[in-house]
């Protein structure tokens, strides 16, 4: 069993409940927060020990990230790493740019662009005490690049105005805080994966892959390896960088 503890939002979502089953392999000790009830009921089943703790709180809520930082460390008394793929989602989420409305619009931008900001500064608060600590967020390939809108073509998916601004905004977060506590022992990443497959239509997944080296929309897995790296003392001078992970779609 490996000594460090790595707390993930968003434990049960695609990219969440693969990098729990990627730390688990790799014998990491885990603090999983997600606010999806059911979801976390299965997550447990699956990975339930005694170096695991399973934490059901919406993150959004005041006082519960405090809370889910309080039991992480009265469990392990530690947090070696956090990494945030928590991802809430207004009703009116996913509208086209024509169509959005102020106040779906706002309820993203706090929820997801307010929450990475939060979530950094009560993690960053608790690595201070510690002395040190990691942050990894999650950004996307929307927010070093336009879509590609031709690819959602004859299909009823797009990409949001607010999701490219507000990927754009957390990489900004993470420069801004890697630079804001330099000197003080700590690491702030980000990660823009490519899409993820998760049954898109035949045809978006075609114009996608034509944009891409060689497979085109990855599997959640294929963002692993970057976690275990960012996590690992490997990339121990990596500081405040995105890294991209797209199989050369914003090539
Ligand atoms: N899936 C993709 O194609 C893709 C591509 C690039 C970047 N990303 C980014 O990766 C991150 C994770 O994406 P995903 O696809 O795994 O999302 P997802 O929707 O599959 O999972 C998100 C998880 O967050 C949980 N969650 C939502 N609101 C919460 C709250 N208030 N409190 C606690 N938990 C909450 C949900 O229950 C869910 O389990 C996001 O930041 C997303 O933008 C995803």
């Amino acid at each position: 069993m490996k000594e460090e503890v790595i707390l993930i939002t968003g434990a049960c979502g695609l990219i969440g409940e693969s990098i729990v089953f990627g730390l688990k392999n790799e014998n990491y000790k885990l603090v999983c927060i997600d606010n999806n009830k059911k979801n976390m009921e299965k997550l447990k089943l699956k990975y339930n020990d005694k170096n695991s703790l399973f934490l059901t709180s919406n993150i959004l809520i005041k006082e519960s990230l405090d809370l889910c930082i309080e039991k992480a460390h009265n469990k392990f008394g530690r947090i070696d790493c956090a990494i945030h793929a928590a991802y809430p989602k207004s009703i009116g989420w996913g509208s086209k740019f024509e169509d959005l409305k102020e106040n779906f619009l706002m309820e993203d931008l706090q929820n997801q662009l307010g929450l990475a900001i939060i979530f950094s500064q009560k993690i960053i608060k608790y690595f201070l005490h510690q002395g040190y600590g990691n942050l990894i967020h999650f950004s996307s390939i929307q927010g070093i690049a336009a879509p590609k809108f031709d690819h959602y073509e004859k299909t009823s998916m797009n990409s949001p105005i607010e999701y490219s601004a507000i990927k754009a905004g957390i990489i900004s977060v993470t420069k801004y805080l890697s630079k804001y506590y330099k000197n003080k022992n700590l690491r702030i990443n980000c990660i823009s994966p490519g899409g993820i497959y998760n049954n898109q239509p035949k045809s978006f997944l075609n114009n996608y892959k034509k944009s891409c080296n060689s497979k085109g929309m990855l599997n959640s897995e294929d963002i692993l390896g970057t976690i275990l790296f960012l996590i690992s003392r490997n990339s121990l001078y990596i500081n405040g960088q995105n890294i991209i992970v797209d199989d050369g779609w914003s090539l």
